[in-house]
């Protein structure tokens, strides 16, 4: 993996002004004397993970994937998108169409409310010899808890009782929560959340380990990944060789700049996700006390023709970070034509990732002209690996950026505000007061 800072529009002294604190803030993660200690179990995360470990997730992963023709994923936030943004950047495009029959497809559940949703879901498993994994730290998010009462009672009708405890999976909390009741009393496998890895932060746990290892790839790949970035972004690896902390210290200096929103920005719509992830990631951590860069996300060629304007001509208040990928898995040759209708014969036997890797070398210059400072995060491949190197880099960088922020990267009060009146109006026991307030508020 490089960072490519080059474009970034920053001057060295600036971003070196941020030097100091960002090693600063690096050694309190590594000390635990941070705001948010608690919550620092992702940081040796990856070296932590034993050869054993990934075999019993494995071991769990083909029961499922022998057991089943589908698996739906339960979870929420960062009980749901680590998992979704790897599946989905290693999977073929096409993958719900082109099952080969020796994979489970995945399909996610628990992340949303919608009736349809959850309608269409239940009548598409009918036909289905599907399992759950049911993913919730807590046990007790609304979300998921609604969707998997559903798949519990529709996967022990259609396939028995004994059949859904061994494919019915929990990952969750080692005591507390619902979840947790539920996956002792029926004796489904489960997996621990540890206590100190917040939702965000916990792809490398089992949260996102068994859906990717049941979707067919290589975990122990990914923790590898990971491990070489946790040894590249340690304590005692100078600020200029650490990529993390620099792109911690770069998007800090832009922010006091007045660039106040990040984009990250792919060419490859299989990294959507990837980029969903990090939104949460750094959205979480770091938007809070009336303070964060707000953080968006576009999917290029294609929002080009949508967000390009905003982005080339809308307020300066923008930088964007590019996720570039090197190499396709695949070789597609541009074909000639004879009659050349379509004008295209200039592009006869280029690589379609030719005219790709040009519309993001153009668009770079273009939005650097306009205005808009380019970071480039470029990975040579799509593969486990290097996914696993991205995803403990931006993990790094988003506690050293949260810090320089001086906001605590690892809580999340602000989410509790929905769900306080959610319950309050649907009455849940507990909530009686809240219930009053609000009716009386809604006249
Ligand atoms: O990052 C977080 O902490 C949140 O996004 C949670 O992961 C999300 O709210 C789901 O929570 P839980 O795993 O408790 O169901």
């Amino acid at each position: 993996m490089v960072l490519d800072i080059s474009k970034a529009l920053i001057s060295a002294e600036k971003v070196n002004a941020l030097k100091d604190a960002a090693m600063q803030a690096q050694q309190a993660l590594e000390d635990g004397t941070c705001a948010g200690n608690d919550f620092l179990g992702w940081l040796h995360l990856p070296s932590s993970i034993t050869p054993e470990f990934i075999a019993e997730l494995q071991a769990c992963a083909r029961t499922l994937r022998e057991n089943c023709d589908t698996v739906v994923v339960a979870g929420i936030g960062g009980s749901y998108l680590g998992a979704r943004s790897v599946i989905e950047a290693l999977s073929n495009s096409f993958a719900h169409l082109t099952n080969d029959g020796k994979t489970p497809t995945i399909l996610y559940a628990g992340n949303n409310i919608g009736e349809d949703y959850l309608f269409e879901l239940t009548e598409l498993l009918k036909n289905k010899q599907f399992g759950v994994i049911n993913i919730s730290k807590s046990g007790t998010t609304t979300e998921t808890a609604l969707a998997f009462r559903l798949l519990k009672k529709q996967c022990e009708e259609q396939r028995g009782k004994a059949m859904a405890q061994k494919v019915i999976v929990a990952v969750t909390d080692a005591k507390r929560g619902a979840a947790r009741t539920t996956a002792d009393k029926e004796g489904y496998t489960s997996f621990i959340i540890p206590d100190n890895v917040g939702g965000r932060f916990s792809v490398l746990t089992p949260v996102g380990l068994l859906p990717i290892a049941v979707a067919g790839f290589d975990i122990a790949q990914l923790v590898k990944g990971a491990q070489d970035m946790e040894a590249q972004t340690a304590v005692g690896v100078p600020f200029e060789e650490n990529p993390s902390a620099i792109y911690a210290a770069v998007r800090n200096a832009l922010y006091r700049e007045g660039k106040k929103i990040e984009i990250v920005v792919n060419y490859q719509p299989k990294l959507h996700y990837f980029a969903e992830w990090w939104k949460q990631l750094f959205g979480e951590s770091e938007g809070k006390d009336g303070k964060g860069i707000f953080n968006a996300a576009v999917d290029f060629s294609t929002d080009l023709h949508s967000m390009g304007q905003w982005i080339q001509e809308g307020e300066r208040t923008i930088f964007e970070t590019v996720i570039s990928v090197e190499e396709p898995e695949h070789k597609l040759l541009f074909p000639g034509d004879e009659e050349n209708l379509d004008g295209l014969n200039f592009l006869a036997g280029k690589r379609v990732d030719e005219v790709n890797k040009m519309a993001e070398l153009g668009t770079l210059l273009a939005h650097v002209d306009g205005g808009v400072p380019n970071l480039r995060v470029s990975i040579p491949r799509l593969n486990e690996y290097n996914l696993g190197q991205l995803i403990y880099f931006f993990e790094k960088a988003c506690g050293i950026s949260g810090l320089l922020l001086e906001v605590n990267p690892f809580n999340q009060p602000g989410v509790e505000a929905y769900k306080k009146n959610m319950f309050a109006l649907l009455g849940k026991p507990g909530f009686e007061k809240e219930t009053e307030a609000i009716k009386q508020r809604l006249g």
